[in-house]
């Protein structure tokens, strides 16, 4: 890991976790830390795209208080894994209950993904807090967009600047090997397709972000589904090699939270049956993507 030092903007003990991307903060308690604190916690995320902090304690209380001072927390698909009393906190899990029933989901973040990239809103992050880990296994790998856009050929990126993707939660569902979902009328009508854009503009500082995703992914409007799902698979395959990932090896009690708009994840399989898991997520409610057209409107109207 790189050498840690006071950030000259918030006065916490940061370091990297992979060049420009992502902080692990040290020498902080998020239980006990005061709001002045976690608003300085709240700056670092927004600044480096990603944060860890380790040897954490968090009670349900105490991951509620720390994500409202991020935003309005979002509520869950699958409600049936939510923590009993805790609608915002959603169960990660292979346990199972005294009736053999799972807890918890499953294998659900496998493949590089988005949070609710099916949603008119998207989540705007995802922190995941570990109560009981793997020996080995089941890590969660962050891809840097920001990095992986501004490496492209300008060229390129003025292609991809205009591209629309249709998302879908019905067409994830059909296509994956695995299922936890059932597709109902009531989970249709919640979840209508939505169409965002293929490159997203933050809104913090206007940072380009590749905002591609598999699963969820229909096709590419206006190109054929072939050449649309070729493209996406060879920007993800581009986007997610190693120089742009960041890899977090799970402790109990780390917290790890990233910024959905301008990072993809995905999850690493483990033994799950020598192993049990416990990790509760939590979200915070997002804005509609921004688009560059958007951007370069606002900067229009604003001259
Ligand atoms: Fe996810």
């Amino acid at each position: 890991m790189q050498q840690a030092s006071k950030s000259p903007a918030t006065g916490l003990n940061v370091a990297p976790l992979k060049d420009d991307f992502g902080a692990q903060i040290f020498d902080v308690d998020l239980q006990t830390a005061d709001d002045a604190l976690l608003q300085k916690v709240v700056e670092t995320f927004h600044a480096h795209g990603a944060i860890v902090l380790r040897n954490q304690t968090m009670e349900p209380d105490d991951l509620m208080r720390f994500i409202q001072a991020f935003g309005e927390p979002e509520l869950h698909t699958q409600t049936k894994f939510c923590l009993p009393g805790y609608p915002h906190i959603f169960k990660i899990s292979n346990m199972v209950d005294e009736n053999g029933e799972p807890i918890g989901a499953h294998n659900d973040g496998l493949g590089w993904h988005t949070d609710y990239s099916y949603k008119e809103e998207p989540v705007m992050c995802t922190m995941l807090y570990a109560v009981t880990v793997p020996e080995e296994g089941g890590d969660t790998l962050l891809a840097d967009q920001v990095a992986a856009y501004n490496d492209l050929p300008d060229d390129e990126k003025a292609v991809l600047d205009t591209l629309k993707i249709h998302h879908s939660l019905v067409h994830f569902i059909q296509n994956r090997d695995f299922n936890s979902y059932e597709i109902t009328d009531e989970l249709r009508r919640e979840n209508p397709d939505v169409i965002h854009p293929l490159v997203r503009v933050h809104p913090a500082d206007g940072r380009k972000a590749l905002w591609v995703s598999t699963g969820t992914v229909k096709h590419i409007l206006g190109m054929e589904d072939e050449e649309a799902m070729a493209l996406i698979e060879r920007l993800v395959a581009y986007t997610t090699q190693p120089k742009y990932v960041y890899q977090h090896k799970w402790q109990k009690g780390d917290l790890l939270m990233w910024d959905n708009r301008c990072t993809l994840h995905t999850g690493t399989r483990y033994d799950d049956v020598k192993y049990q898991r416990m990790a509760h997520r939590l979200w915070v409610k997002g804005e509609r993507p921004i688009a560059v057209w958007d951007a370069s409107e606002d900067a229009r109207k604003a001259s």
